[in-house]
């Protein structure tokens, strides 16, 4: 939440700061800004909304200079307005700010008391304030940092310039990501190393409490108890180009018709062509793990879920999984020799770094299935089995998490495995059915005309309800959250045998009901809530295979056919169509697909 740059180069630096800002608007963009140091003076503009209001407003506003910093904002405290806006600064510091400072009350009311006068209702300016009032105490820009900081409770990545340091660009991490680029003669502050992506490639990550000097020609990194330390340089394979929209409208839409080939990337770092696994070797013995605990947040948790199910059908391995910001404060007790799986695209999400951090300190071995191999979530892990999905940046998750899927049932298979749950012909055979997905989603994705068609009637409901059962039933609460989160339609998942338990009661002529029912062992079950909401004159929804479509035998509103798969990988094939069907509903009613409101890609704050 939130992105920051920081450059100190020598070529101008407004255009720089703008286009590391695009990379990074995924992550918040409720206002941006931009300062730079022009003559040794501080100088600023900031603008309400997207970022292109700021990219306007430089037109005809430019800024000059070679050093600055830059924010797009996802709003915690204050209004997204322009007073609000990053950088916040005073005529000695500019600040740009991710994260939440806790104390910032406290800090606000002693330097009111002494004189600083607020321009924001937020907690960043509080930074600038306390910087400012140590530096006019007569401490040097790295004192008065170092000190500050140490006085800051909360979560936070800065960058920090000085009036009258033309080459000192300080930044800091604590909770909240902050990567740092190497260039020729300039270097860099980044959210994440895909804002830096067309300018280097050399990046060191920030460790947890570390604060930086850089300088055009070299950085000074300081640990929390501002010792000098080195922090490995790292060569990311990022390009600019990876992030762009190609030929499609919206990045949303690409990352689903990526689904393919990422899938099949992922699988290729998991099982030989000829259906075997080859996972890493885990630092534990699945044989003697007597519970795993999966922890993720929204989508990611959907992802875990599926993934309980595979473990205990086919590793006979109890389950638990909970959503990070419950599980991070439930104090529930950990049996020893637990593992823990992490899921996670961004890596970074607060609450599942905190998830994890319980676990570790219960004894747990933690597993992290994450996107973005350098993130927060990998490093404090024993291990990672990655997702290679490449940059997600629309803001609702797709091929995140149908490569999280795949990686799930892979890691269970391998515990299958080694506990001797499974037997080797039916490992193949799921293996073989996971390497056919791919040409699988293609079918799907070259029918989206139907979804098309649906999407047209859904986008005029006010209501959606998803029901599926068993390793479906995940992916109905999945396609609710798809729906929601970008159409601003209410839609509920539910397991379809709950239905008699409430959410009948909704039921109408005005209620789109979508059933996930493939040919399966439960389908029966299902089948019989179809009529019952049929019955009822609800506008029932059927995605199923042809066979589960033909013998529904009760009226149906629309249907979507789906090609037929081995039971154990129907979660990856289901995604599909509910991800086109949330994508087209939003395009109907003409909402910001790959920017909803409210929302950021990336929640590094609680
Ligand atoms: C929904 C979505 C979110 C994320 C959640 C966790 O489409 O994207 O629900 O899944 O914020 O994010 P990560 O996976 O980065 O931890």
């Amino acid at each position: 939440m939130c992105g920051i740059v920081g450059i100190n180069g020598s070529r101008p630096v407004s255009p720089l700061l703008v286009d590391g800002l695009r990379r990074l608007e995924y992550r918040g963009y409720d206002s941006a800004g931009i300062a730079t140091l022009v003559g040794g003076q501080i100088d600023a503009r900031r603008a309400e909304g997207k970022l292109d209001r700021l990219a306007e407003k430089l037109v005809g506003e430019p800024l000059s200079g070679t050093m600055g910093i830059g924010h797009t904002r996802w709003a915690t405290h204050g209004k997204p307005t322009e007073a609000n806006a990053h950088p916040h600064r005073t005529d000695k510091v500019a600040v740009v700010h991710n994260g939440i400072i806790e104390n910032y009350r406290e800090l606000r009311n002693e330097l009111e008391k002494k004189g600083c006068v607020f321009a924001s209702e937020t907690d960043t300016e509080t930074i600038a304030h306390l910087i400012s009032d140590y530096l006019r105490q007569g401490m040097s820009p790295q004192e008065a940092a170092a000190i500050s900081l140490k006085r800051l409770e909360g979560a936070f990545a800065v960058a920090i310039i000085f009036a009258g340091h033309e080459d000192l660009l300080i930044g800091a991490r604590r909770g909240s990501p902050l990567a740092l680029g190497y260039g020729d003669g300039e270097m860099f502050l980044g959210s994440d190393a895909l804002a830096l992506a067309p300018l280097t490639n050399r990046i060191a990550y920030l460790e947890e409490g570390d604060w930086v000097e850089v300088y055009k020609d070299k950085a000074i990194i300081h640990d929390a108890g501002d010792k000098i330390v080195e922090r490995k340089i790292h060569i990311t394979a990022l390009s600019g180009a990876m992030i762009g929209k190609g030929q499609y409208r919206h990045f949303m839409l690409k990352e689903i018709f990526e689904q393919p080939a990422v899938i099949g990337d992922t699988l290729s770092t998991l099982v030989t062509p000829d259906d075997i696994l080859t996972m890493p070797q885990m630092p534990f013995d699945w044989k003697t793990v007597p519970r795993v605990t999966i922890i993720g947040c929204g989508t990611a948790s959907y992802a875990g879920l599926v993934g309980k199910y595979w473990f205990e059908q086919l590793a006979r391995l109890p389950v638990e999984i909970d959503i990070a910001s419950e599980f991070r404060y439930r104090e529930a007790p950990m049996p020893a020799g637990g593992v823990t799986i992490v899921v996670s695209q961004s890596g970074e999400t607060a609450d599942t770094l905190a998830a994890l951090n319980y676990a570790k300190s219960q004894g747990q071995k933690i597993l992290a299935v994450v996107n973005v191999p350098q993130s927060s979530i990998a490093r404090a892990s024993d291990i990672v089995v990655p997702t290679l999905a490449g940059p997600e940046i629309g803001v609702a998750s797709t091929k995140a998490y149908t490569t999280q899927l795949a990686v799930l049932l892979c890691l269970a298979l391998d515990a299958a495995q080694t506990r001797g749950g499974i037997t080797p012909q039916r490992s193949k055979e799921i293996i073989h059915a996971l390497h056919q997905i791919p040409a699988q989603i293609n079918a799907v994705l070259r029918d989206e005309h139907h979804v098309q068609e649906l999407a047209h009637h859904i986008s005029e409901a006010r209501d959606v309800l998803y029901m599926g059962r068993g390793l479906l039933f995940p992916l109905a609460m999945e396609g609710a959250l798809k729906l929601k989160e970008i159409s601003y339609i209410h839609a509920e998942g539910y397991p379809a045998g709950e239905m008699k338990h409430g959410p009948i009661a909704l039921i109408d002529e005005n209620m789109p009901v979508v059933f996930l029912a493939p040919s399966d062992n439960l389908y029966e079950k299902t089948a019989s809530n179809v009529q019952e909401v049929a019955a009822r004159g609800g506008k029932v929804i059927l995605i199923s295979d042809k066979m589960g479509i033909a013998n529904c035998g009760a009226k149906l509103f629309h249907s979507i056919a789906v090609p037929t798969a081995d039971n154990a990988v129907l979660p990856l094939l289901y995604a599909v169509p509910i991800q086109l069907l949330a994508y087209y509903t939003a395009i109907a009613k003409g909402t910001d697909v790959d920017m909803p409101r409210n929302l950021a890609k990336s929640v590094t704050v609680e």
